[in-house]
């Protein structure tokens, strides 16, 4: 059991956060198919990106780590000699499915216990319609599954998204880009960009209109000679709702990636009355960082749902923490998709938070509601193995009475050195 104590003192001074996981995934797999040598610099060396480096070398990609910098060249793809495993990572898992689909050669996929429950069939499908055979375990398509080697070239389509995901948005664009036409790729709303930004960077063409996406395919990917990963603002939002809610805090963080696909708990925070100051924004790669600084305020609650939600669909553990300490309910509609996240997170809010503020969180079928401004306590709770709600628990205990939770490790998916800020 990993106990955080209460933080009475307030959260002070410079906080170093790590590399954006998702910008490090796209990194890694962009530069994999380039032909001269990349330097990714601040790459995010957590679990998760891990994975993708793994299964990027196996496919023949040469990949090494030399401090936080990764130095890529690469190859023409060939047949793994084994079967891929992406471990608990969805987006790799679901960006190379995409990448796969398209190759002449047999690929099979597992994970662990978590990503073989997740939903599969979301990327089978449009991917399937493009013409690529692959196969997966059940009606629902889960892992473990397998890409037959593709005959003849895929064929671009369009394909309007059931669900605002950058996963599957990113598969359907990679397998686009070795398809014989373009395919356009529409969304219900938009969700993060990076892959359009970093396939751009690298040369391909891109039309964009409204929430659609056109990929012209191309076999020449032009890399830039270095890709800088500014740091992951789902991990920053961390420490800015602890600086938030707790008297006597300022921090600055600095490098903070702002891209407006993901800013959504930024915006939120501040309508909630944060205090949250963006400092030198700069553009680097074609994504905007900036420094951050936050002073403690008083929160009021609000209501949200729709558009907003995909910009911040992983700020939603720590979003919900901070709507505890606010003043009046708040309301998150249209969450169903935290259901198949690396828990059911809808589930694991209410069950685990209230262990901490009683009779504060309650869920719909894709709604949360929080009551805020109720007592507090010191509770023992479940992680549920997932690195967010590790890390929104810790920060939940260290505003209110402190925290007990199993399975702490489980932050090395995304932010391994997360605990070092509470020495
Ligand atoms: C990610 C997309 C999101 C997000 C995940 C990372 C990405 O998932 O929850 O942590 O890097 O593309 P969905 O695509 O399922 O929305």
């Amino acid at each position: 059991m990993k106990k955080i104590l209460p933080l009475t003192h307030g959260l002070r001074g410079e906080i170093e956060i790590p590399g954006d996981k998702s910008i490090s995934h796209r990194a890694i797999i962009l530069s994999s198919l380039s032909n001269s040598h990349v330097e990714v610099s601040n790459f995010l060396a957590a679990a998760d990106c891990m994975s993708t480096v793994k299964c990027m070398k196996a496919l023949g990609a040469k990949i090494r780590q030399s401090g936080e910098k990764l130095l890529i060249t690469g190859q023409t793809l060939h047949e793994p000699e084994n079967v891929l495993d992406a471990d608990n990572s969805g987006t790799t898992l679901r960006l190379l499915m995409g990448l796969l689909a398209p190759q002449k050669f047999l690929t099979t996929f597992t994970g662990d216990t978590s990503l073989r429950k997740r939903p599969m069939a979301r990327v089978i499908q449009p991917l399937t319609q493009m013409g690529a055979s692959i196969v997966g375990r059940n009606s629902n398509k889960n892992l473990p599954i397998t890409i037959l080697p593709n005959k003849k070239n895929l064929r671009g389509i369009t394909y309007q998204m059931p669900v605002a995901s950058a996963q599957v948005k990113s598969a359907i664009l990679l397998a686009g880009l070795f398809a014989e036409t373009p395919t356009t790729v529409i969304e219900p709303a938009p969700s993060r960009n990076h892959t359009e930004k970093m396939l751009e960077a690298f040369g391909v063409q891109l039309e964009k209109s409204g929430n659609a996406i056109k990929i012209f395919p191309t076999n020449k990917l032009i890399a830039p000679d270095r890709i800088f990963v500014p740091c992951d603002i789902s991990s920053a939002a961390y420490w800015i709702v602890l600086a938030t809610v707790l008297k006597n805090s300022n921090i600055i963080i600095r490098d903070v990636g702002i891209n407006p696909t993901r800013t959504g708990i930024l915006d939120v925070l501040k309508n909630m009355g944060a205090k949250i100051e963006l400092l030198n924004e700069r553009t680097s790669g074609g994504e905007l960082s900036a420094d951050i600084n936050v002073v403690p305020s008083k929160l009021r609650g609000v209501e949200i749902g729709g558009e907003i939600i995909p910009r911040l669909i992983d700020e939603i553990p720590i979003l919900a923490v901070a709507a505890a300490f606010a003043e009046g309910t708040t309301i998150i509609r249209d969450v169903s998709e935290l259901k198949v996240k690396e828990s059911d997170r809808l589930a694991a809010i209410v069950d685990e938070f209230n262990k901490i503020s009683p009779e504060t969180f309650t869920a719909t079928d894709d709604s949360l509601i929080i009551r805020g401004g109720r007592k507090k306590i010191f509770a023992e709770c479940k992680t549920h193995s997932d690195h967010r709600m590790a890390m929104s628990l810790s920060i939940f205990g260290a505003a209110a009475e402190g925290v007990a939770f199993d399975n702490a490790d489980c932050v090395k998916i995304s932010y391994p050195n997360f605990f070092d800020a509470f020495r």
